[in-house]
Parts: C-alpha cells; sequence; structure tokens
C-alpha cells in the first residue's frame, strides 16, 4: 500500500527546546492512523508541521510532494488543528463561504455547491445559517471538520476532534470520520488522548512522547504489546518502558 504521508528525521526546537527530535514515520494511503502520546509530546508541533502552519529540519513529503512546495503539498490536505476559530457572529454557512472565497479555484457556483455537499457530510443542515454564537461544540467540531474537508482533501489531518464533546456526539463524529474514510477514501491521522475511540476507529497506529517516536504499526500489531488488546493497556506499557 503507498505511504501518503512520509515523515523522515525530523526536528523541531521551540524556545531553545527540542519539542521533536528525529521523528519517522508513514502514513499508508486510506488508512485510519491514530496520533497518540501523553501532553507535550510533540504531537500538535507534528501536525503544525504536516500543515504547513510551522517549519522543521528534516523531510516531509504528502502524496509524493516535498511540504516546501507549500502550495503543491497541501492542496489536497484538510486540517482542523487544536479548537477551530470561527467569526461567532457570523452564520456557519457565512464561515464556510469566507473560507471558499479564499480559494481562487473555485467559482461562485462550484463554492455554494461545495459548502452544501460539506454541511450534508457533516450534519449541519438545517442549523447552518445560525450564528455560531449559538452553536454547542459538537456543532463547532462538525463546523471545523466541514472547513477542513472545503477543499475536497486526500488526507485529513484532526487534532483532538473529539476532546470535550458527549458520547453521542462523540459517536457521529466518529460516524462522519469512518463514512469520509470508507466512502470517499479520505486518508485521516488522528491525534487524540481518547484511547477507546481511537481503539474503535484506527487501522494503524503512531506513538509518541518526549519528542520521539515509540512505536510506529497495525493495530494488531500495538494492541498485541499490552498483553489484553485494549490500547489503554499497550500505551501504558509502551510509556513505562515495555517492547
Ligand atoms: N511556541 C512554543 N514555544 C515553546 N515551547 C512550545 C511551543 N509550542 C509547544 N511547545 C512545547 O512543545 C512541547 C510539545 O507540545 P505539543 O503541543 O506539540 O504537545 P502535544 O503532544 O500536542 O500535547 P497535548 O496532548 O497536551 O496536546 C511541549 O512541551 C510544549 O510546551
Ligand atoms: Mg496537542
Amino acid at each position: 500500500m503507498s505511504r501518503i504521508i512520509e515523515v523522515e528525521n525530523v526536528s523541531k526546537t521551540l524556545s531553545r527546546r527540542q519539542v521533536l527530535n528525529n521523528v519517522s514515520f508513514t502514513v499508508k494511503k486510506n488508512s485510519i492512523t491514530g496520533f497518540i502520546g501523553p501532553n507535550g509530546a510533540g504531537k500538535t508541533t507534528m501536525i503544525r508541521i504536516l500543515t504547513g502552519l510551522i517549519s522543521c529540519s528534516g523531510t516531509v513529503k504528502l502524496s509524493g510532494i516535498p511540504i516546501h512546495d507549500k502550495t503543491r503539498a497541501l492542496k489536497n490536505v484538510g486540517a482542523m488543528v487544536e479548537m477551530p476559530v470561527f467569526s461567532s457572529y457570523m452564520t456557519g454557512y457565512q464561515n464556510l463561504y469566507a473560507l471558499a472565497l479564499l480559494d481562487s479555484t473555485m467559482n461562485q457556483r462550484t463554492r455554494r455547491a461545495r459548502i452544501r455537499e460539506v454541511i450534508a457530510l457533516v450534519g449541519l443542515q438545517g442549523r447552518e445559517h445560525n450564528k455560531v454564537k449559538g452553536y454547542s461544540l459538537g456543532m463547532k467540531q462538525r463546523l471545523g471538520i466541514a472547513q477542513a474537508l472545503l477543499n475536497n482533501p486526500e488526507i485529513l489531518i484532526l487534532d483532538e476532534p473529539t476532546n470535550g464533546l458527549d458520547p453521542v456526539v462523540t459517536k457521529e463524529i466518529r460516524d462522519i470520520i469512518l463514512k469520509l474514510n470508507r466512502e470517499r477514501g479520505v486518508t485521516m491521522l488522528i491525534s487524540s488522548h481518547l484511547l477507546g475511540e481511537l481503539e474503535k476507529l484506527c487501522d494503524d497506529f503512531i506513538i509518541i512522547s518526549r519528542g520521539r517516536i515509540v512505536k510506529q504499526g497495525s493495530k494488531d500489531s500495538i494492541l498485541s504489546a499490552g498483553g489484553t488488546g485494549h490500547l489503554e493497556d499497550a500505551f501504558l506499557h509502551l510509556m513505562a518502558g515495555g517492547e
């Protein structure tokens, strides 16, 4: 299976602190890959690198295109990094429209059609013309995913997409992610501390701690590390220095 994200020997220093230390991993095309690690491990920093928000040393390729060729490399990438930011006095639709205006490859008609499509994909129909300030956290997450989907990406990178959501909304977001992956073949890289949630979603895992990759592998190979078949046990085992 081909590798759609390739990260090789990536290091990053922030405020004289080495936050990423020779990080290498790959993500398979069409997979859902979980990116897990303790607080401060470097997940968001790595995701900020993958989405072109900050630079790094080392090599990053997206669909084979080096990240320093930013426009081409990021053309097929959608992302939601930490809490998405919206104009709260505008409606969900208006927020999406403002973002779509930045994409000069779309004309008015395709913009409107694309916005309607992403609203349906994330299940915001009926609420898209309400102001965002009245949205629940779950609706804001849906809108954040809708924004990330606007450019019809092949790769979707989500940083803690279900953080703080109730179990019902968490399941709805999981179903959106699975649908995008299964029906549209979107490759997903998802960071989260909700290991039970990732266990249900992911085909592969990348585990990072203190800026270094601890282990990367298929769900089976990672889960077997804990001896119980559960991601949480495998994670705790690996964090305690186990193999
Ligand atoms: N702009 C910055 N300047 C200095 N240090 C930073 C900066 N941004 C992040 N860091 C540090 O880099 C380390 C990694 O942070 P990062 O946000 O990538 O971790 P994370 O794995 O996403 O953690 P969490 O699970 O809590 O979201 C942390 O120690 C953090 O304090
Ligand atoms: Mg983070």
